[in-house]
């Protein structure tokens, strides 16, 4: 957050609870979504169109998060954050061998790849059908996202 203070918009109850956050209501409900996703990902594994389906509407959801400060460049963020994760989580499973640990970070780091492939194909299909749907010219249509303005921090 220091280094990227816009984001504090994105999850501003957290931002506001302080270091009370993992206590709240408002994160629980974050992190019970997280694990149904994951959940739901792996349940359906040997079903990649599914899969693809769901991403896809729910990468096209973050669009609503605009006027938060939402950017699709936080989906690449996610993306190192979950390698910083596994890199952290894996070495220390003590009940694996050294190549069930290799094959777990791999099987990880596939579906998180996966995962970010689909949910940004979601954002930018949506924000295509956003685009040409307008009429307004380009500064209208930066006002509702704001995102994409090219040298506003906001
Ligand atoms: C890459 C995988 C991600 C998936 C699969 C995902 C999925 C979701 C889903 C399913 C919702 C709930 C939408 C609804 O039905 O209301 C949601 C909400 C949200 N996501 Fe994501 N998301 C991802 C990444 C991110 C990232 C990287 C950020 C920002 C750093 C983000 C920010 C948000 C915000 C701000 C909300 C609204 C939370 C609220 O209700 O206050 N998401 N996401």
């Amino acid at each position: 957050m220091e280094h990227c203070p816009n984001t504090k918009n994105v999850f501003r109850p957290i931002f506001i609870l302080g270091d009370s956050f993992a206590e709240s209501d408002y994160f629980r409900e974050q992190t019970l979504r997280f694990a149904q996703i994951v959940s739901f990902l792996i349940d359906s594994l040997n079903q990649p169109n599914e899969i693809v389906q769901r991403l896809h509407a729910m990468g096209e959801k973050h669009l609503n998060y605009s006027h938060r400060g939402f950017k699709p460049i936080f989906f690449d963020l996610f993306l190192e954050t979950l390698e910083f994760a596994l890199s952290g989580h894996i070495p220390s499973l003590t009940n694996m061998d050294d190549k069930q640990r290799q094959d777990a970070m791999e099987a990880w780091r596939k579906l998180g790849l996966f995962t970010t492939v689909h949910v940004k194909r979601g954002y930018v299909s949506g924000l295509m059908k956003d685009y040409y749907q307008q009429t307004a010219n380009f500064d209208d249509w930066v006002k509702k996202r704001p995102e994409f303005h090219p040298w506003n921090e906001s």
